[in-house]
């Protein structure tokens, strides 16, 4: 039986690559930081689950990831942990470096010593890119700005400093001590399971509480927001945790650009998501809160994932419009059952 050990596991991305795993069979040991309050709400549905083993850890402690992944002996390794909001790394730039950069460099520094060397998976990201794009030219005679993998990273964040060290770790352990190590340098991806503090979901849980409050006769106070004006290439968790696993099954390590190859702006988003409540003018609902933008922002992005359609025949399943469409009616639909758009103990 194959395993793996997922740190970051109690996040958006850990819970859908456990559910992926498992459903091939792995016994995988998922990685979970101590809390004063329960963080395991994404994996309520697979606690239960005898090839799923939950333990504590933190990769900031590089005694607890030596013992972890001593202990579980794993084919493969997925680093998915990280402080992994933008703007609080401007505000926490400390705790970010040791989390999202020296985290990665201590699991490497571990597995580089084992015996039996699992294949590990880097989660890249392309906030590292920052404000650095190219011009693609189409044979019709267009054109457009993307991101691919050989584009020069301008990292714009604290987050994206030690995303950054981190990718480079993870490609110098791979030159020279010959370990299987991936990075994957994804794009956004939102879900039903997405954190509330990222845009998306800030967008999809307040259309939820709009529709029940006006259904209901009752006013809420205005959404407040940042930059509507930065683009995003926005894809689902669901489908890029398949790229991630697709990574490790290869004949060689490398690094892949996983995006959707579209671009919308945050503003674009919004009004896709009023638009699920028949909502048309949502100026009237919003309210722009300068204390929201960043010191410095990452303006555009979008990729080309042409190496990971080509190399790993991956392309992602849901669209803009169905990756709204679904974020919005989960949020309505636990509004309704909970009382709150929260409703992560449901995990569809
Ligand atoms: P997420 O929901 O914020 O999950 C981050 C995970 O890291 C959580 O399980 C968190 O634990 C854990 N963690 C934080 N500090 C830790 C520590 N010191 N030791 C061990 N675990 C720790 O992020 P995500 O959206 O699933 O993203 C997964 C990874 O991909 C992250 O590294 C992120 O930076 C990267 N990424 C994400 C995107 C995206 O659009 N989602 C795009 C590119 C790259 P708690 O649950 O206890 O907080
Ligand atoms: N979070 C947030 N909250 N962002 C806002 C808001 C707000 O109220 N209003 C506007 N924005 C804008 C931000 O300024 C940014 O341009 C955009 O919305 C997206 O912000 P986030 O959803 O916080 O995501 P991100 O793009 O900064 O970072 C996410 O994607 C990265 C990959 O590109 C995170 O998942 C990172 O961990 C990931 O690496």
């Amino acid at each position: 039986m194959k395993r793996a050990v997922i740190f970051g596991v109690t996040g958006q991305d850990g819970s859908y690559l456990s559910d992926l795993l498992l459903s091939l069979g792995y016994k995988v040991t998922g990685v979970a930081r101590r809390t004063s309050c329960d963080n395991t709400l994404r994996l309520a549905h697979l606690l239960h689950c005898k090839r799923f083993n939950l333990v504590q850890g933190d990769i900031t402690d590089v005694g607890s990831v030596y013992r972890i992944l001593n202990k579980a002996k794993p084919h493969e390794v997925y680093n998915l942990a990280a402080q992994s909001h933008v703007w609080t790394s401007f505000d926490q730039p400390g705790l970010t470096w040791d989390v999202t950069g020296k985290g990665c460099l201590n699991i490497l520094e571990v597995i580089r010593d084992m015996n039996k060397r699992p294949r590990f998976y880097q989660a890249s990201s392309s906030e590292m890119f920052g404000d650095s794009m190219e011009l693609m030219y189409f044979e019709d005679g267009s054109h457009g700005k993307y991101q691919d993998e050989n584009t020069a990273f301008n990292p714009q964040s604290p987050y994206a400093i030690a995303k950054l060290a981190a990718h480079h770790a993870t490609g110098l352990y791979r030159r020279s001590y010959d370990l299987f190590a991936c990075s994957g340098i994804l794009f956004n991806h939102e879900s039903e399971r997405r954190g509330d503090r990222f845009v998306t979901r800030k967008v999809t849980r307040y259309v939820a509480d709009l529709d029940y409050a006006l259904a209901n006769g009752e006013q809420i106070p205005k959404l407040r927001l940042g930059n509507l004006y930065s683009e995003r290439d926005w894809g689902h968790a669901e489908d890029y945790v398949k790229a991630m696993f697709l990574m490790l099954q290869q004949d060689k390590p490398d690094d892949y650009v996983v995006a959707t190859g579209e671009t919308h702006s945050v503003e674009e988003f919004v009004i896709q998501a009023f638009k699920c409540i028949g909502i048309y003018d949502y100026e009237d609902y919003i309210t722009i809160d300068e204390k929201l933008y960043r010191p410095s922002e990452v303006p555009y992005l979008r990729g080309s994932p042409f190496k990971a359609n080509d190399f790993l025949d991956w392309k992602p399943e849901t669209s803009f419009t169905d990756l709204v469409r679904r974020m919005v009616h989960h949020d309505i639909q636990s509004r309704s059952k909970y009382g709150t758009s929260e409703g992560i103990s449901n995990p569809s």
